[in-house]
């Protein structure tokens, strides 16, 4: 009887023309799910069956529909076919189209160096890894930052069991991207007979922190009219990540290392005083120049010194005429 049965395969027609129909004629079906197939001959025939990789089912005769089921779909290949033979014509056998699918076991995204500090305008890459998918060549990787999808991947091949893919994504951040969190989602599309919305699994948020060089909030210098006895502040506030480091120095101090951005001096003498904001990718320096400013009492002097001269002249020349004429 097998016998019998390849000699027949070996003659055998695919044809729409074929008397018998499939339903439905393609499945989408989860790897270890149940999947059931149709198959009606709407002519006289001298038996049909199913061939299959799992549960085939044997030539039969004197039935006109016959059905194929599996409970725990577990071949990836499974290819399943059915057939019907006719009297004096060729074998009739016809596919059913059946996409067998796994969601992946995980997606993860890593950057290179394992670090999620990345700097302020180099390239940084990084990868979504996703384990154990089948078939590539329904998956779509796409990528997230914070809700918004910035890029996809889509894979070509024509594997049927499951593999291992990755998916780059390129980045070069700003500062403003410091705290932002991207995210990579694998979804498999398997057309109309697929799942809607399509199956999905997401990666861990990866959040990124970004650093940059310090730069000065103010201008990088600054020239300072202090009375004698006034308040005076230096702010030499930078931004910058990792926070700067601040150290102060002048022409009579040495560099000193007090780590802070704002000081306060109820005196500070006229000089240049120069602050550095400093972390691992650059500092910038500001400077402070200290000038006394002319006080009020300088002024009032300058008028009680020229009224006193005014009047002295006034005195010494009326004196003279009064004498010259007497
Ligand atoms: C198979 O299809 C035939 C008609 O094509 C129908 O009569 C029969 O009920 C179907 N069987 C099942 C189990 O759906
Ligand atoms: C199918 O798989 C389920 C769980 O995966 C299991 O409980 C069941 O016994 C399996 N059935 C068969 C027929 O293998
Ligand atoms: C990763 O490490 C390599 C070698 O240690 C270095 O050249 C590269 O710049 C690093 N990349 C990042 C983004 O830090
Ligand atoms: C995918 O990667 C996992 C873990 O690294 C490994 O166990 C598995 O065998 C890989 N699968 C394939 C198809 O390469
Ligand atoms: C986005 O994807 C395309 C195609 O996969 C790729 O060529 C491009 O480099 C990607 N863009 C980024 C920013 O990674
Ligand atoms: C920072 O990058 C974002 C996009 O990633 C862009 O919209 C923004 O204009 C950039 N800002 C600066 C200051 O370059
Ligand atoms: C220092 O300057 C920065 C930026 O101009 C400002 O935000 C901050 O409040 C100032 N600090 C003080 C103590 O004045
Ligand atoms: C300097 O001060 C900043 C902010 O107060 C702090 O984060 C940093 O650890 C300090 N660094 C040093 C070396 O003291
Ligand atoms: C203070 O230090 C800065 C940087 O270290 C240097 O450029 C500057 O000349 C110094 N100023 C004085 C007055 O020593």
């Amino acid at each position: 009887m097998p016998g019998i049965l390849i000699l027949l395969f070996l003659i055998h027609v695919e044809a729409d023309d074929c008397p018998m129909k499939i339903d439905p004629p393609a499945v989408v079906v989860k790897y270890g799910d149940p999947i059931s197939v149709n198959c009606t001959v709407f002519t006289e025939h001298l038996g049909m069956g199913w061939v299959a990789k799992q549960n085939p089912v044997p030539n039969q005769q004197g039935v006109q529909f016959l059905l194929w089921t599996v409970e725990n779909l577990t071949v990836w290949d499974i290819n399943p076919q059915c057939f019907a033979n006719f009297e004096g014509v060729p074998q009739c056998l016809k596919k059913v189209l059946v996409t067998v699918y796994k969601t992946p076991d995980s997606v993860s995204i890593s950057s290179e160096n394992h670090t999620s500090s990345l700097v302020e305008r180099r390239q940084h890459r990084l990868v979504c890894e996703v384990q154990n998918v089948a078939p590539i060549q329904n998956l779509m990787v796409k990528w997230y930052k914070g809700i918004e999808v910035v890029n996809i991947t889509l894979y070509s091949g024509e594997s049927k069991t499951p593999v291992n893919v990755s998916s780059t994504f390129l980045i070069t951040p700003n500062r403003t991207d410091d705290g932002t969190q991207y995210k990579c989602v694998a979804e498999l599309h398997l057309g109309p007979e697929g799942r809607q919305p399509p199956p999905a699994v997401e990666s861990e948020p990866f959040r990124v922190t970004v650093h940059y060089a310090p730069s000065l909030i103010s201008s990088s210098s600054e020239v300072m009219e202090v009375r004698k006895g006034e308040k005076v502040t230096l702010n030499c506030t930078a931004q910058g990540n990792p926070p700067p480091v601040y150290s102060w120095n002048t022409s009579h101090l040495q560099k000193m290392d007090w780590n802070k951005s704002v000081f306060t001096f109820s005196f500070l003498a006229p000089a240049t005083y120069t602050c550095t904001a400093d972390n691992y990718l650059g500092f910038e320096s500001k400077h402070f120049t200290i000038q006394e400013k002319p006080g009020s009492l300088n002024t009032t002097w300058i008028v009680i010194i020229t009224v006193a001269v005014f009047l002295a002249v006034v005195l010494i020349v009326s004196c003279c005429i009064y004498k010259f004429k007497g």
